[in-house]
């Protein structure tokens, strides 16, 4: 393969040497060729652009009609065309640029730039879309207002969207009409948006903290009206909080969303024209489970957020993506955890960082916070920028304290409204409010890598002292050998024998200590009898710690930590330290036998009605597959599954009765509601209900099979298809999938969720039964949706079955990945991520996956989204 390796490399950043000042669009939309003028208001940029070459982007689908640069039309040979690159070699100071392109969106199956989503036109233009439409400065700190004419047959495409308000419309005598929008905020084009289509809308208002009513509209096809409410209620809740919690208030008049089935991502933030992906703006109980209803308040807030953290104050290049992508994320979780239960958001969010993004950052691709290099910005969009830069932001939030980190936010916003900046600058920000050093920290931006804390500690019975001692490392990752020590915020706590928090200074009983030495020693004084600690309390720290504890302190700390977070973890920790050992015996032919202490311990916390529901159910839930992989240093697929499966039969038996009579106490009268209470209650009744089918019972299959029947909403109904689905009551298993299928086939959401039971089924045979899936009528290659559901689900979260000893599994997704790099290299390349770990897998499966892995490397025309994943994997 000999692709050339455009690397693009952070200190090679210069200033753009032209701005735009006013951006004007002409689209003429039609089935075939879609032609668009554009007009732009060029000036040179004050720092020395006067004279230099003005850059435009353009992709190699654009057909460049027309240039003219002063209402002058350029021939070839005034301009060169390097790649997407078009250099106009002489411009004046100050022009007026105007091109026409034509594209075909109709056959846009990247779902980049301008495309069709069931014959709705639509646009993505995050990261760098834009240049799929025209020609153009397409960098983030180009920004520029736009004035946006969308022209269409009116029959076809009623409804007619852009940025801002709309200003003028009109119609002529062909049926065709058109809409002219002006958005006065200058943006870069990463922001704009389109949307042409038959669509109603559900429409409601809100009247901001200055009392100013801003309208808002939620676009979709008709026949999803109906799950439009909860978006809304959601988007008004994310308008207040964002008022309230950071004071910012929301700019336009008018705000919309608008749904589409074909989309890459979840959603996307264009200003005042968000459009999402159906999956997290459509809800209704009926269809939509309790996870998905959360996940629609949360990425609806999270796109509302992005207007002031993204759009008013936006990125200066795309290494500084976690700027508005790390500040968001935290912003959006913080919300949830006001709407919801606090500790539970953090325990899930948690989870998702310690097994997904601490195995990113241990893999071929780990990239710090705000990477140095990139060939494709799209394979950037990783859990490390979101979630790890989440961290980052919540980790400053606690160094600061919530008084000192507002002050932060305030001088950041009003500092750089307007402008396009880095991370380094809401760095200094917080640090100029604050007064804080900061500078150690910073390298949470450069190093990639998750950092371990090795905790030891003595105690000093004479001298009533106890010394908490810490050692970090960080281990090495591409590009980076050696890594120099963090500022790691560790909260923690010091508990009594009888489970007491002690008071440690100024009558706290957590402290956030300041780890920042390669070894470090803290000492206590005044301490009565030796303490148990408990550390990073609320995961102060995207860290991986470890401290030496007996599984009885685990339990200890289980039932008397006075942080929930901390509660769970130490569940969590016992669960794992059992598993492990089990994993030990099992791969030493030992016969297996379960600590009792486990059943005990869940047999506690089962019989204790005054606990949170939603709590119960997640520390009783243990360490997924995919964690007890991250913590392996070789991953033995078939042993983890073994174990996993042997722990929850052998706690189902022992605890059988009473998880029975809390399944029953669980049960919920009246209508379905999504809120925190019941959400709490049905997560604790199906977690119940899973155990108890892990019996193997058939009594438990016929329970299932009830609350099936019964079901009056989606979250139970599916979880008990699920159950069903992968038990070994094959027949009964079937009978379900196919009345399932019968009573939902017209909504393509639950049909993803049919795919998906399918896909992740653990039994024998499931990659025969995904390889029937792909012939199903309902399935659709090019819908990335269903391309999650089906090839994601089986490859992604079925273990046991994608890591089939014949390699059956890994060649299955090199031939998906073929097919789909040429047809979609965003979803392309972010399926491969399973055969790019192949390095923790013992011998027999690394040549396999490794041979999957040349066999795309080797093939002609990769994608540079796929290329960059593989060639890295591979290097
Ligand atoms: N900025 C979007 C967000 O809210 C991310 C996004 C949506 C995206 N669609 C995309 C990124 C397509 C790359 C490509 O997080
Ligand atoms: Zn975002």
């Amino acid at each position: 393969m000999s692709q050339e390796l455009n690397e693009i490399f952070l200190k090679d950043y210069q200033a753009p040497r032209y701005l735009i000042e006013s951006t004007d669009m002409h689209f003429e939309l039609h089935e075939q060729d879609t032609l668009v003028r554009t007009r732009m208001q060029v000036t040179a940029n004050v720092d020395g652009g006067a004279g230099a070459a003005f850059e435009l982007f353009g992709h190699e689908d654009v057909e460049l009609c027309r240039i003219a640069i002063n209402d002058q039309v350029l021939s070839e040979k005034d301009y060169q065309r390097q790649g997407e690159k078009l250099i106009v070699k002489s411009v004046p100071a100050s022009f007026l640029c105007e091109t026409l392109t034509r594209i075909q969106p109709q056959d846009n199956t990247a779902l980049e730039g301008l495309y069709k989503s069931d014959g709705m036109f639509c646009t993505q233009c995050e990261a760098e879309g834009f240049r799929r439409i025209t020609f153009y400065p397409d960098r983030p700190d180009v920004m520029s207002v736009f004035r946006t004419t969308v022209e269409a047959d009116k029959a076809l495409y009623p409804v007619l969207l852009s940025n801002g308000n709309p200003v003028e419309q009109g119609e002529s005598d062909d049926g065709r009409h058109w809409i002219t929008w002006e958005d006065p905020f200058p943006k870069p084009a990463y922001l704009f948006a389109l949307v042409a289509g038959d669509l109603e809308y559900i429409e409601d208002s809100y009247p901001t903290m200055s009392d100013r009513d801003v309208k808002l509209l939620i676009y979709g096809e008709a026949k999803d009206l109906d799950k439009l409410e909860y978006a809304m209620a959601s988007l008004k809740n994310a308008m207040r909080w964002d008022e309230e919690v950071y004071g910012r208030e929301y700019d336009l008049d008018i705000y919309m969303i608008v749904a589409v089935d074909f989309f890459n991502m979840g959603a996307m933030e264009n200003k005042g024209l968000n459009i999402f992906n159906t999956s997290c703006v459509l809800a209704h109980p009926k269809t939509t489970t309790d996870a998905g209803f959360q996940r629609v308040e949360g990425v609806v807030a999270h796109e509302y957020f992005h207007n002031w953290s993204g759009n008013r104050v936006t990125c200066r290049d795309w290494f500084q993506l976690s700027l508005k992508e790390g500040f968001t994320v935290f912003r959006d979780a913080e919300f949830s955890a006001d709407m919801n239960s606090r500790t539970v958001k953090r325990v899930e969010d948690v989870a998702l960082l310690r097994t997904a993004q601490f195995a990113e950052d241990a893999g071929p691709m780990a990239h710090p916070i705000r990477p140095a290099s990139f060939i494709e910005i799209s394979n950037f969009y990783t859990l490390t920028i979101y979630e790890k830069g989440a961290e980052v932001v919540r980790m400053i939030h606690t160094l600061l304290g919530e008084e000192q980190f507002r002050a932060g936010s305030d001088l950041y916003f009003e500092r750089h409204d307007g402008q396009a900046v880095t991370t380094d600058d809401f760095v200094a920000a917080m640090e100029d409010a604050s007064g804080r050093d900061l500078s150690q920290f910073r390298l949470w931006y450069s190093q990639a890598g998750t950092p371990e804390l090795k905790f030891s500690d003595e105690y000093d019975p004479q001298a009533h002292r106890y010394v908490l001692h810490v050692q970090q490392s960080c281990p090495a990752s591409p590009g980076q050998a050696t890594k120099e020590p963090m500022h790691i915020p560790l909260a923690m706590g010091l508990l009594d024998q009888q489970g007491n928090d002690l008071t440690l200074v100024n009558g706290e009983t957590t402290l956030v200590l300041d780890v920042t030495e390669a070894e470090q020693s803290f000492t206590f004084e005044n301490i009565q009898s030796r303490p148990v600690p408990s550390l990073l309390r609320g995961f102060s720290a995207p860290v991986k710690s470890h401290y030496p504890y007996q599984r009885d302190e685990l339990v200890f700390l289980m039932a008397n930590d006075s942080d929930g977070f901390s509660r769970w973890d130490a569940a969590q920790k016992l669960a794992v330290d059992i598993m492990q050992s089990l994993i030990h015996d099992h791969q030493n032919g030992v016969a297996l036998t379960l600590d009792p202490r486990l059943v005990d311990a869940f047999r506690a916390i089962l019989e204790d009605s005054t606990l949170d529901k939603a709590m119960v159910a997640k520390v009783l839930t243990l360490p997924s597959e995919a964690y007890l992989s991250e913590l392996a240093t070789e991953i033995d697929v078939d042993a983890i599954h073994h174990v996993r499966n042997f722990v929850r039969k052998e706690l189902a038996q022992g605890l059988e009765s009473i998880l029975l009579s809390v399944y029953e106490a669980c049960e919920l009268a009246g209508e379905y509601s999504p809120d925190a209470a019941s959400i709490a209650r049905r997560s604790l009744r199906n977690l119940c209900l899973s155990y108890l089918m892990a019996t193997e019972e058939a009594r438990y299959l016929a329970l299932a099979e009830e609350q099936y029947v019964n079901a009056d909403n989606m979250t139970d109904q599916s979880a008990a298809l699920s159950m069903v689905a992968h038990s070994r009551f094959k027949q009964a298993a079937h009978k379900l999938l196919e009345r399932f299928y019968k009573q939902w086939q017209d909504e393509a959401l639950v049909v993803n969720q049919w795919f998906a039971i399918q896909a992740t089924n653990p039994e024998p045979g499931t990659l025969a039964d995904v390889e029937a899936l792909m012939q199903h009528p309902a399935f659709d290659m090019k819908n990335p949706n269903k391309l999650r559901a089906l090839l994601g689900g089986f490859c992604g979260q079925n273990a046991i079955n994608f890591h089939m000893a014949d390699g059956s599994g890994y060649r299955f997704l090199g031939d998906r990945i073929l097919e789909l790099n040429k047809q979609n290299p965003q979803v392309a390349s972010r399926m491969l991520t399973p055969l790019t770990r192949w390095k923790k897998y013992g011998e027999a499966r690394q040549q396999q996956m490794k041979a999957q892995l040349q066999r795309i490397l080797d093939s002609d025309g990769l994608s540079k989204d796929v290329y960059e994943v593989v060639s890295k994997s591979l290097a």
